[in-house]
């Protein structure tokens, strides 16, 4: 695995959260928690990014993870460019080094990257130059660190600061999730009270994985009195087209329905990190309902990104 620290200790790259202590992880959240806003409200900015270079390189597709870092680096004061991938020289076979190395001739400081290849983003940070960061956005089925922090900034805002008294169910695809694997990540250095991997057998995690997690596959036994469900996106990109389960099935088998989330507790909160499969893995009425923390977690986005940014980026004195 790759050093993400500088040889102070200090974050210089993010590419995974296993290795973040506690202290560093509530530090993250509660710098986070800073930059949140209600919608109307003005956004926070401040000029701590300012003289960076921030490059966007997503080669798999991207709503939430792409327009909030880009927000997140402009209300820092960085330049931010987003690279479209299929438009740029790597449509023409251009290597992702070859890429990155011709933006850092340009003066690029930091690498937010999404990419469907294991180990790329990993790649890029052996790379780079000492005073360049790369972050991930995504990588392939192992890691979203960004994600994870605003799953877990989502469900303090709710829940409180006491993970250890928290139940949380994931649900779902977990087996081709990053979003999963983050979270677990997360909510296990959180001191998360107690973890349950609800999928059928063909979606759940290798054995050995997500240590400690409790498995069901029965969703009535699973979401049986849990504070918090956060389901899954059924990751059909990265299934053989024979795995992909049907829709209408997995609807009846799996979908979290106003019936099955009555077995949570009364005030159990739903998430997911969407984009969603509305009537495949989750019912409108509780996607859209008044347990549903899905809109916390696109907002906390930026907020949870600009606590990364910030923390991560070393200040630059501009040059006339
Ligand atoms: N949750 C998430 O990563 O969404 P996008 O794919 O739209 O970025």
């Amino acid at each position: 695995m790759i050093n993400q620290r500088r040889p102070d200790g200090s974050l210089r790259h993010l590419i995974t959260l296993d290795g973040l202590s506690r202290a560093e992880l509530e530090d993250l959240l509660a710098r986070a928690q800073h930059f949140v806003c209600e919608p109307g409200e003005q956004p926070r900015a401040n000029q701590s990014l300012a003289g960076i270079t921030i490059g966007n390189l997503f080669t798999e597709p991207s709503t939430r993870t792409r327009v909030s870092f880009e927000l997140a680096g402009r209300r820092l004061g960085a330049e931010v460019v987003n690279l479209e991938v299929q438009l740029s020289s790597r449509a023409k076979g251009e290597t992702m080094l070859d890429t990155i190395y011709t933006l850092q001739a340009l003066h690029f400081d930091m690498f937010i990257i999404r990419d469907s290849q294991a180990g790329v983003v990993a790649h890029v940070a052996e790379h780079v130059q000492p005073h360049v960061s790369v972050l991930s956005a995504g990588e392939a089925h192992v890691s979203h660190p960004t994600q994870g922090l605003l799953d877990a900034l989502t469900i303090r805002q709710r829940k409180g600061d006491r993970f250890d008294r928290l139940t949380v169910a994931v649900v779902g695809d977990i087996r081709h999730s990053r979003v999963a694997r983050s979270a677990y990540e997360v909510l296990w250095g959180l001191g998360v009270g107690e973890l349950r991997l609800v999928a059928p057998e063909a979606l759940m995690p290798e054995p050995g994985e997500f240590a400690g997690g409790r498995r069901f596959t029965s969703p009535e036994e699973g979401l049986r009195d849990v504070d918090v469900v956060m389901m899954l996106r059924i990751q059909k990109e990265r299934m053989e087209q024979a795995a992909i389960p049907d829709g209408d099935d997995y609807f009846t088998r799996f979908g979290l329905t106003p019936a099955r989330l009555a077995l949570a507790r009364p005030d159990a909160i739903v998430m997911h990190p969407q984009p969603m499969n509305r009537g495949i893995e989750i019912d409108s009425a509780v996607a859209d309902g008044p347990q549903s923390a899905i809109r916390d977690q696109v907002r906390n986005g930026v907020a949870v990104r600009m606590a990364v940014l910030e923390a991560i980026a070393r200040p630059r004195r501009l040059r006339a």
